[in-house]
């Protein structure tokens, strides 16, 4: 049978990857997919750049739209990025009839429910391992290897940028500002790393993870999304001495009332596993009903191991697009006439725990106006730290920092508590709060 044919919109780094392990291991990839795969077609503007990745035998073209033209081509691969272009080549790539395969997690985390549903209208399928975490296969672990189970809850790491900056933090007791000067300077940050700094990507990434698991609309905009950059290497330094590490986690949740779909810096007892993920790598924490917890692990970036994820993509399509479009893996893992109404409870509704770093004046009583605010509001303190003041202002400082860790606690109620905590007199700066998880 004549190889698949594939046709490429955008040859950057992973692109490059993409093509580089096709040939590479195109005798196992066609004993495996049952077809030989082959990328004919790559549309980039830097044409040059294009032709220098695919060499000779390979059609070159500046116009995405000649890719999607073309009758020949069976999937199209999409690795433009962002939602403008991107997202109308592949609805016109799916209107033309054609596979897509897309690593565009901020695509599908806000458009997807209109892409979905063209693809599903049109008979195609559009797949997206590469959206989450990389080379991880989440997506077909989520999807596929879990589905016996009511998924519980997902905590992941699925930033690493953001988790090599941290761990740099941890390690070097550096602050934020000059760590993400030296991701930049080693190429772990982009120049512009807004999106990963300020949570965003992870919240892509997460929110497409909370649709598979539980079965509900991707809702991007639903999500409470808090990046790093506020983050000071005193809480970490803090949070270390009460047994915790400080990772920036997606996470959603199943409870009675809906779905819990968030983004922050979480406290993780130092001894899990999810702790102890450093630099920029990536993993995911699955718990179902059934099999427990479960660990992915891996890197969530870069161009052979993104590439990794695309090529399993291309392979689950040959292997399938002769199949009855009923007989398939639905996008989202359930179908989509038996999606799930639950709703993404606003952050008022989260249940977690808490650190709370107060700096105080150094007086009789403030200790117990602190705790006796707290036990009024029935929020339950698990930990209390408090530092010498000498060692938080120098020698003779009259201030200190108490650090309080409570129980699981509804964030509205804690919201309120903090309000009237940070009116206290006693209370000399904003108080930081950061949501901690036991994970357990
Ligand atoms: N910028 C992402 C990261 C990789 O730092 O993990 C692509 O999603």
């Amino acid at each position: 049978m004549k190889p698949i044919q594939v046709g490429l919109l955008g040859i950057g780094t992973v692109g490059s990857g993409t093509f580089k392990v096709l040939q590479r291991n195109q005798e196992e990839i066609k004993r495996r997919a049952g077809r030989g795969i082959e990328i004919t077609m790559v549309a980039d503007l830097d044409q040059a750049r294009a032709r220098a990745a695919v060499g000779e035998g390979v059609q070159v073209v500046n116009d995405a739209r000649a890719v999607i033209a073309n009758p020949d081509i069976d999937i199209v691969i999409e690795l433009i990025g962002g939602y403008g272009v991107a997202k109308q080549l592949v609805l016109e790539a799916i209107a033309a009839g054609k596979h897509v395969v897309t690593a565009n997690k901020a695509l599908l985390a806000v458009h997807g429910t209109e892409i979905f549903a063209a693809a599903h209208a049109r008979g195609v399928m559009v797949a997206f391992e590469a959206a989450v975490a990389g080379g991880i296969p989440i997506i077909k672990a989520l999807r596929e290897g879990l589905t016996a189970n009511s998924i519980q809850w997902i905590a992941g790491i699925i930033n690493g940028t953001t988790n090599f900056i941290l761990s740099e933090m941890r390690d070097k007791g550096l602050d934020f500002g000059t760590v993400l000067k030296e991701a930049q300077r080693l190429g772990y940050a982009e120049a512009d790393p807004t999106f990963d700094i300020e949570g965003v990507d992870a919240a892509h990434k997460v929110t497409l993870m909370s649709a598979i698991a539980f079965g509900i609309p991707v809702q991007f905009d639903k999500a409470h999304v808090e990046g790093i950059t506020k983050l000071a290497a005193q809480d970490i330094k803090y949070a270390e001495q009460l047994g915790y590490r400080i990772k920036l986690l997606g996470i959603t949740k199943r409870k009675a009332q809906g779905i819990e779909l968030r983004v922050h810096p979480t406290l993780v007892p130092a001894k899990r596993l999810l702790a102890n993920v450093e630099g920029a790598m990536n993993a995911v924490v699955v718990n179902g009903d059934a099999v427990g917890t479960t660990l992915y692990y891996g890197k969530g970036a870069g161009g052979e191991p993104t590439a990794s994820a695309v090529i399993a993509d291309l392979v689950d399509i040959t292997r399938l697009h002769t199949a009855d479009a009923a007989h398939r893996v639905p996008h989202l893992a359930f179908h989509p006439d038996a999606m799930s109404d639950l709703q993404v409870l606003p952050m008022a509704e989260v249940v977690t725990s808490y650190y709370l770093r107060l700096r105080v004046a150094d007086e009789a009583g403030v200790l117990a106006q602190v705790t006796g605010l707290l036990a009024t509001a029935g929020i339950s303190i698990d930990a209390v730290l408090q530092r010498e003041a000498d060692e938080v202002g120098g020698e003779g400082s009259t201030q200190t920092d108490l650090i309080i860790l409570t129980h699981d606690t509804r964030e509205g109620t804690l919201d309120d508590a903090l309000a009237q905590l940070q009116a206290l007199p006693t209370v000399l700066a904003p108080i930081v709060r950061i949501r901690k998880e036991e994970l357990s």
